[in-house]
This record gives C-alpha cells, structure tokens and sequence, in this order.
C-alpha cells in the first residue's frame, strides 16, 4: 500500500516535471545537490563562453540573489544563490554557422552563508557537481581552487558575473 502510494507520487511528480534532484553531498563543506532544488525557475542573469573550453554557460539567480543583483547590492544577502550551469557547445544542424547548447557538462552553485563560510572573508560556500551520461556526481576537486580563482574578484563580492543587460 505504502509502495504503491510513493509510486503513484514520483509518478505525479515526473508528470509535473518535478523531478527531485540527487542527493549527492561535497564531502568538504556539506553542501547538497538539493540545496538548490527548484533552480530550474531561477531568473537567468547572465550567459557566458567559455572560448578554452568551448563551453556555454548560464548563470541562474535566486530571488535574493537576483534581486541584489539587480541592485547592485555587495556584499550580497545571507541566502543568496548562483547557479552555472556548462554545456559543450554544438553547430545546428540546420544552420551549422549557429552553436547550440548540446548536453549539461556540470551544474554549480554558490551559497551566501557567512555562519558556515569564511575563507578570504567571502562568506560563499561552493558546490560542483559533474555530469557523466544522464547522472550526476559530486565533483572531486578541493573547493580552495574555487575560492582562491574566485579571489581575483573580491570587489564584485567574488563574483564574476554581472547582470547581462536585457535592453
Ligand atoms: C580558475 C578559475 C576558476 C575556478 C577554479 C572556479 N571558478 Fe567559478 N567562475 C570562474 C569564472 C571566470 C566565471 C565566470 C565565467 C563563466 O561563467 O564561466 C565563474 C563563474 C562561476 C559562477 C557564477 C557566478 C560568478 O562568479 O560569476 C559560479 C556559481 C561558480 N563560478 C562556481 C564555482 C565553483 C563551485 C567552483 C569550484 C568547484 C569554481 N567556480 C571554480 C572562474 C573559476
């Protein structure tokens, strides 16, 4: 009975295209994959290329973040997520001139949390997770490289990205 109910709900929940995240954990700092569940509604600021590795990037904010962003608040909100999501980049098919975006390479984010983060004074928790096939596992790396290439930005609150203007 249990079963068939919690089946009936994951199937309501794959129709609703509410499917969970995995529950995948950095083993440095804790932070989970589902920390940021949800983000697939977060307002796109920002699109980037990477041209070393032909890479395009989107950059995806929470409200609290969006709306600091908008702003110009620094440093931002306690609660503030940014979201990057990487895809290899691919000609159209129907107009080869034209790159799309082909498969999700790595989703990553970064949390204003200042009671759990304090490396260089950025008060940011940092979390990668990598995309092999159709799953998703914990980046193995050491989240000091995020923080320390992140250094190079401490005026933007370490952040790279600012708001892509939309007119
Ligand atoms: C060697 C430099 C470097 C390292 C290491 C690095 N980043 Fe970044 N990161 C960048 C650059 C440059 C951008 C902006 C360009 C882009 O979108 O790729 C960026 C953008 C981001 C963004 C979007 C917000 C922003 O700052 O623009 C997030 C989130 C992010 N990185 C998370 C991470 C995480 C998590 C790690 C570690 C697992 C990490 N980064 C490691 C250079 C780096």
């Amino acid at each position: 009975m249990t079963i068939r109910h919690f089946g009936t709900l994951s199937l309501l929940a794959t129709l609703l295209g509410a499917a969970e995240l995995p529950n995948l954990v950095m083993p440095q700092n804790n932070l989970n994959f589902r920390q940021i569940e949800g983000y697939e509604d977060y307002k796109v600021v920002a699109s980037h290329y990477r041209t070393d590795k032909k890479e395009i990037r989107y950059i995806l904010a929470n409200p609290i973040a969006y709306k600091a962003l908008k702003e110009k608040t620094t440093p931002m909100p306690e609660g503030s997520v940014v979201v990057k999501i990487g895809w290899n980049a691919k000609p159209m098919p129907s107009y080869p001139d034209a790159l799309e975006a082909e498969n999700i390479q790595r989703i990553e984010y970064m949390l204003k949390d200042s009671k759990r983060f304090n490396q260089n004074g950025d008060h940011w928790g940092y979390a990668r997770f990598v995309k092999k096939g159709d799953r998703y596992e914990t980046w193995t790396g050491d989240t000091a490289e995020c923080v320390a290439c992140h250094a190079i930005v401490p005026q933007n609150d370490y952040l790279f990205t600012t708001l892509q203007p939309l007119h």
